[in-house]
């Protein structure tokens, strides 16, 4: 694979937010910059979570698997924030070898990892007697390996520095089974199973581990679905709660979010 790159450099957005400056976290008081890696950032709930930190001054590295789309979310991101520091490369997290690719890459734009979001999943509906055969292999390649992959090759400097956020995005899939859940599903509860385990391993070393499981919320996969907007969260929401769980004080985590349209689940 031969990834895709672009960068803006410049000097780094650096935005007050009105808190007391947290030592370990704020860009505002010790002025180093903060890095966000965060796969599938180009729609959805990874672009609203990319806009929400590119709003903090973050240095961001994010990947999918449409250049156009990377081309066009730079573009964006570099008009609302001009001294952006942006990497985007081309990748498909479901195979091992691009994943492996895209953090060689990303350790390589960027000088240390504050935050990894492992954002990037899909959605196939499908009961687990009738879908199609290799469903269950693509949700686990898509939705579990991509973050298992990533993860493993991103927390040795991590793991240097003592200090790092890891947050999976999850799904009330991981939570609750439902019909058509089938293989996604399976994925589902199997990341949040990674998340936590990681989370043990993680809580004497500095690394701090979130589980994120929204319900229903508005992104390309709902696309064309007949229902009121507000009957699903909107991506900024989960971006905001990402947010809160990344501005706490370096002695507490957040260890898991669920958040639920109003109404509850579709
Ligand atoms: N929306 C919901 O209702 C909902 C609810 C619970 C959990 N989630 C979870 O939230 C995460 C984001 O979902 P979303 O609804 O925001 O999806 P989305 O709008 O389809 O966006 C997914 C993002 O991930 C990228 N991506 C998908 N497959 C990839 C692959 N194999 N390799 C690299 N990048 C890939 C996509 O880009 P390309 O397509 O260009 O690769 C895109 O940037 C997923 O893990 C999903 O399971 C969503």
């Amino acid at each position: 694979m031969s990834p895709f790159f672009s960068v803006f450099r410049g000097l780094n957005h650096q935005a007050y937010t009105g808190h007391l400056p947290d030592l370990s976290h704020s860009s505002y008081f010790c002025k180093m910059e903060k890095t966000l890696i965060i796969s599938g950032g180009t729609k959805g709930i990874g672009r609203a979570i990319v806009e929400r930190f590119a709003q903090e001054g973050f240095t961001l590295v994010t990947c999918s698997r449409h250049a156009e789309d990377l081309t066009h979310l730079a573009k964006a991101l570099k008009e609302k924030y001009p001294k952006i520091k942006l990497h985007t490369f081309v990748a498909d997290l479901s195979q091992k070898g691009e994943v492996l690719h895209f953090a060689k890459a990303a350790l390589e734009a960027v000088p240390q990892i504050d935050l990894l979001i492992n954002n990037a999943g899909a959605f196939r509906p499908g009961d687990i007697a009738t879908e199609p055969d290799g469903q269950l292999e693509w949700a686990i390649r898509t939705n579990l390996y991509s973050a298992y992959y990533l993860t493993r090759a991103l927390l040795p400097p991590m793991l240097k520095r003592k200090k790092g956020h890891i947050v999976n995005i999850c799904s009330v899939a991981s939570l609750k089974a439902y019909p058509q859940g089938g293989s996604y599903s399976i994925s589902k509860y199997a990341l949040l199973g990674f998340s936590k385990n990681l989370r043990e391993e993680l809580k004497d070393k500095g690394i701090r581990v979130t589980a994120v499981m929204p319900g229903a919320t508005w992104s390309d996969s709902w696309k064309g679905v007949d229902l009121p907007e507000e009957r699903l969260m909107a991506a900024e929401d989960v971006a905001k709660a990402v947010w809160s769980a990344w501005d706490m004080g370096p002695s507490a985590v957040v260890e898991e979010i669920v958040l639920r349209p109003q109404q509850g689940d579709l």
